[in-house]
């Protein structure tokens, strides 16, 4: 279930391997996206396999995980934003296959409940992807979100909207609200891969390799799930 690689490069490089193993197993595969900076390596090397190697991805779908409230397409801090810039602008999926949250809907409860339809209509993940948050947030499933949660609107901590803060020019920018993939569709996703990079993910990693599974870590629910990998840098593995 863990695996920990020397470097960044060798994370990525298994990583977006196992993505690319998944597309030519199964060409319509539903994958599960996430972003943050962990998943820049990630996307950069699938998309040199692919280049090498090409495959058809015509008929992948796409759901990504989360999208700050208040963020439109445009704003180059939104989920939708980074997913462009990293991913779609070179990854040709067509576009009514590529799902993100919206965080500009008008009425945001309907949106998670079409977003969570949408996830339950196409049976779920084949390969979820995620990141973790210095506080064990997943996807932006803060402590103490249920375990039974479908996607949802959710209020970010302090720590997190001072983690993400580095990518706004303003802390104050930062949104209070976002809407978030829930736990169970995480769960309900047939293979899970966690990514975490770097010496700032090293405390909460230990604190997840120890841990019971409890909603106070949400990244903790992988110990139950059949078929999840824990991926880390020697940085983060550090304190296990
Ligand atoms: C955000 C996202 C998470 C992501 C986390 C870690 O809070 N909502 O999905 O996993 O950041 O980001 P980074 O990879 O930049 O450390």
């Amino acid at each position: 279930m863990y695996k920990i690689f020397n470097t960044v490069d060798e994370v990525s490089r298994y990583t977006a391997q196992r993505l690319f193993d998944q597309i030519c197993a199964k060409p319509e595969a539903i994958l599960g996206l996430a972003t943050g900076s962990t998943m820049e390596p990630v996307y950069a090397q699938l998309m040199q396999y692919l280049e090498q190697d090409p495959v058809d991805v015509s008929r992948l779908t796409t759901f990504n995980l989360d999208e700050y409230i208040g963020l439109g397409p445009e704003h180059s801090q939104s989920y939708c934003y980074y997913m462009y810039q990293h991913l779609f602008n070179q990854l040709h999926i067509p576009g009514e296959r590529v799902h993100l949250p919206d965080g500009t809907a008008e009425n945001a409860e309907i949106a998670c409940q079409a977003y969570s339809e949408a996830i339950q209509a196409m049976g779920g993940m084949d390969l979820q992807l995620l990141g973790i948050g210095t506080n064990g947030h997943i996807g932006f499933n803060e402590p103490q979100t249920p375990f039974d949660s479908r996607t949802h609107v959710i209020e970010l901590t302090e720590q997190t909207r001072i983690d993400n803060g580095r990518f706004f020019t303003d802390q104050r920018e930062v949104p209070t609200h976002a809407i978030t993939m829930g736990i169970q569709e995480i769960l309900e996703a047939k293979e899970v891969i966690l990514v975490a990079t770097g010496s700032k993910k090293a405390e909460i990693m230990a604190e997840l390799y120890r841990c019971e599974v409890s909603e106070a870590l949400p990244a903790s629910v992988l110990k139950i799930h059949s078929n999840a990998t824990i991926v880390m840098d020697k940085e983060a593995a550090a304190l296990l």
